[in-house]
């Protein structure tokens, strides 16, 4: 099972502002998201990037089961294409995989990212740097005790100003 990470950042490294809002990032980061999501099947997100995409009308994702981690018994209003879990990483990657899945596309936000990373679950790692800074908001990872090195697999514009970093986890 190969696990991808994939964000847009601020160039200091937030996803959303103070507020929650993120909707500054691009729409070729956004096409990213329903590309990815499409190409896995599936997209994996905490329960406050659901509550914000379904603010936003992006939730449910088209063509992807929707994961989506809360200890809130949120009801399921959409059926079989979205999974509500209060399990661990660890078990809705293997659920993942018992169901066929060979990529698990992780869509953050900062606190379920860190969970990941803490459990050492993350593979491969897109970040598309918005041409952005803010100096307080939401982190890509949240604060969390882990750390890993990473390997650059590739460099991409995106547009004039959008750079997208791709890197592999080194394990
Ligand atoms: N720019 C981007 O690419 C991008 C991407 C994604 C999200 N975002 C933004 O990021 C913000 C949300 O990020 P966030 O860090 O606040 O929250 P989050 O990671 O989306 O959700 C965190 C919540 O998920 C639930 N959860 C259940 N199991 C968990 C686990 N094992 N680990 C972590 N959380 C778990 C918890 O709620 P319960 O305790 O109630 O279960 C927790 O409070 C939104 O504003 C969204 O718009 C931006």
């Amino acid at each position: 099972m190969i696990i991808v990470l994939y964000a847009g950042v601020s160039i200091n490294g937030y996803i959303a502002k103070k507020d929650g809002n993120s909707e500054w990032t691009s729409e070729e980061d956004l096409r990213g998201f329903y590309e990815h999501s499409k190409k896995a099947g599936n997209i994996v997100m905490g329960k406050n990037t659901y509550r914000a995409a379904l603010q936003y009308g992006y939730f449910p994702f088209p063509s992807a089961l929707n994961v989506v981690f809360s200890n809130e018994a949120i009801e399921n209003k959409w059926g079989d294409n979205v999974l509500i879990t209060n399990k661990s990483p660890k078990e809705v990657v293997a659920l993942l995989g018992q169901k066929g899945f060979t990529t698990v596309f992780l869509a953050g936000g900062g606190q379920l990212n860190s969970s990941f990373a803490k459990e050492g679950l993350i593979d491969e790692i897109y970040f598309d740097v918005e041409p952005l800074c803010f100096g307080e908001g939401i982190k890509v990872f949240a604060d969390s005790d882990f750390e890993f090195e990473l390997e650059l697999i590739n460099v991409k514009k995106l547009n004039g100003n959008t750079v997208q970093l791709h890197y592999r986890v080194i394990k």
